[in-house]
């Protein structure tokens, strides 16, 4: 007997940035009041789950992934009451809540790192990474390389040098030191014990560092991590946790354990090579990244996503591809970023709603539980202009009133997008209520269509040969429920042989049509079909 699907294997999530979604008292940034008011919203969009980004105490230098204390609420946002408000609010509609458990670093403003460098004889000494020398693990590669021009970091006032992966404002946590693991299980039941759904847990490839590795995916790693999902297993057995690994398939199959380390895992290389299989009107680089792509135990799921609070990563590609994809999607340099560009979805595909419908209706049938970036379900702009990820954080657009509906305030967080194509004059969610067309309604049908079929959501998957390059097609099946998933990734009529019964319905028939000759199937443009057989 197959084990029954887990929530989280059949879930859609939504990731949700707090500072800019609502602001309810006017400071200028968002807050839980504000989010709650919004939450119908949410639900609207037929998601299951939201992901809080960092919402803790923080100098925000970061947006929140450099914390100062574990176990607060950053006070722009509101209280921990606000917090646990936000939290029965959600439940009561249904939705569940997951938050960042941010293990590798904290802040540098952390007391526990103000402690350390203060007095060596400090039990925090040890909570962090210290060398007398920055010549140790030289293997390790730089990742915010715009910023950083080391691992290492002098502290003046330890007289030693220490290890941070991020920002120089990030110091690295210590692994090797039992007591930071016992900090971190004393988090994750403080936050599970107030009722969340799980945890995101970021940037987990680096929490030990060996000489002679690149310290990263490390098997010191891996134990720690299998030991907090025990803890989750024992205690919140119906919780999820959720692997941010920027790695390659094969890299990411260890963090599945054998279904005793993570249960869900993001699938950092299917992201670029969506966008790249659009603009070259070319399957390949899909399939060829499933097919590199190994089984993974049961009760597990992959996490995919189109985009997020970060740039669109370029790591997981070849150098070739990298500039391929710079110059298909970046061509001002003000929109590359690290390895990557730092673009929203909708401008990245040129406004264009029938490249957006086809990636996004792939996106919302290939194997994963997919998550949708804040702003994306209304096809929201960018702002390239703004330093580091901030262009792709700025405030939702509600409405056509002042601060796109967001804020009341006169000064926001970030200046909210302003421009001819992309301000919130014309691209907001009030606009778009009540517009068949809109990319708000074609968000929603897309993912009630697809949370309505058991093969969609976690089916079975297969490829289907079409004879052609620029037609993917893929079968997913769960019991009598199966659907064939047809796309044409070119701007141009395509005519392929398929097997396409009279009996199958198109469940994405709302305009487009194909026309049949025998077996003889003529594709639109950027056509995208789900066939389902007749029940
Ligand atoms: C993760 C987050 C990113 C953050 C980094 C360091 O990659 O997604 O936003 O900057 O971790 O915490």
């Amino acid at each position: 007997m197959k084990e029954k699907k887990k929530w989280f294997q059949e879930a859609v999530f939504y990731e949700l940035y707090i500072r800019a979604f609502a602001d309810a008292n006017g400071s200028g940034h968002g807050d839980f009041r504000g989010a709650i008011e919004k939450l119908d919203h949410i639900k609207s969009l037929g998601v299951d789950c939201i992901w809080v980004m960092p919402m803790y105490p923080s100098p925000l230098k970061d947006d929140g992934y450099d914390v100062a204390d574990y176990y607060g609420i950053h006070p722009d946002y509101g209280s921990l009451d606000d917090f646990k408000a936000f939290l029965n609010a959600a439940h009561e509609r249904g939705l569940r809540v997951i938050t960042d458990l941010v293990m590798n670093h904290t802040s540098s403003d952390h007391p526990w790192f103000q402690e350390a460098r203060q007095n060596p004889d400090s039990p925090y000494r040890d909570y962090f990474v210290w060398s007398d020398t920055n010549e140790k693990y030289q293997d390790t590669r730089i990742i915010f390389l715009d910023t950083e021009a080391s691992n290492w970091t002098y502290d003046e006032m330890a007289k030693q040098y220490f290890w941070h992966r991020f920002y120089s404002h990030q110091p690295d946590l210590n692994f090797d030191n039992p007591a930071v693991h016992e900090e971190m299980f004393r988090i994750i039941r403080f936050w599970m014990d107030m009722g969340i759904d799980g945890f995101r847990a970021d940037a987990i490839p680096y929490l030990y560092q060996r000489e002679g590795t690149n310290c990263e995916n490390l098997p010191e790693t891996h134990a720690f991590l299998k030991k907090v999902r025990r803890l989750m297993d024992e205690e919140y057995p119906d919780a999820v946790l959720i692997a941010e690994a920027n790695q390659w398939p094969e890299d990411l199959l260890p963090y599945f354990g054998d279904g005793d380390e993570f249960q869900v895992c993001f699938h950092f290389p299917i992201m670029p090579r969506l966008y790249q299989a659009l603009k070259a009107g070319d399957k390949t680089p899909i399939v060829d990244i499933w097919k590199r792509t190994p089984s993974i135990p049961e009760g597990t799921q992959w996490m995919t996503f189109l985009r997020n609070h970060d740039e669109l990563t370029l790591e997981m590609v070849t150098e070739e591809v990298r500039q391929w994809m710079w110059d298909a999607y970046a061509p001002e340099p003000r929109m590359r970023l690290n390895l990557g560009i730092r673009r929203r979805q909708y401008p990245l595909l040129e406004g264009d709603k029938r490249r957006w419908f086809i990636l996004n209706a792939m996106f919302l049938s290939l194997p994963g539980a997919p998550i949708i970036y804040y702003g994306d379900e209304i096809g929201m702009g960018d702002n390239i202009w703004l330093p580091d990820r901030n262009g792709v954080r700025t405030p939702m657009q509600w409405s056509a009133e002042k601060n796109g509906g967001f804020s009341t305030a006169e000064k926001t967080y970030l200046p909210v997008i302003d421009d001819d194509t992309y301000g919130y004059q014309r691209v907001n969610v009030a606009a778009q209520e009540g517009d068949p067309d809109s990319i708000l309604a074609s968000t929603r049908f897309l993912i009630r269509t697809r949370q309505s079929q058991p093969a969609l959501r976690s089916g079975e998957f297969e490829w289907e040969e079409t004879g052609s390059t620029a037609v993917m097609a893929f079968r997913r099946v769960e019991g009598a429920s199966e659907i064939l998933c047809l796309f044409n990734l070119a701007d141009s009529t395509k005519e392929i042989e398929a097997d396409i019964r009279p009996d199958m319905v198109d469940l994405l028939a709302r305009k487009q049509t194909v026309r049949r000759g025998g077996s003889t199937v003529i594709l639109e443009p950027f056509a995208a079909h789900w066939f389902r057989a007749a029940a």
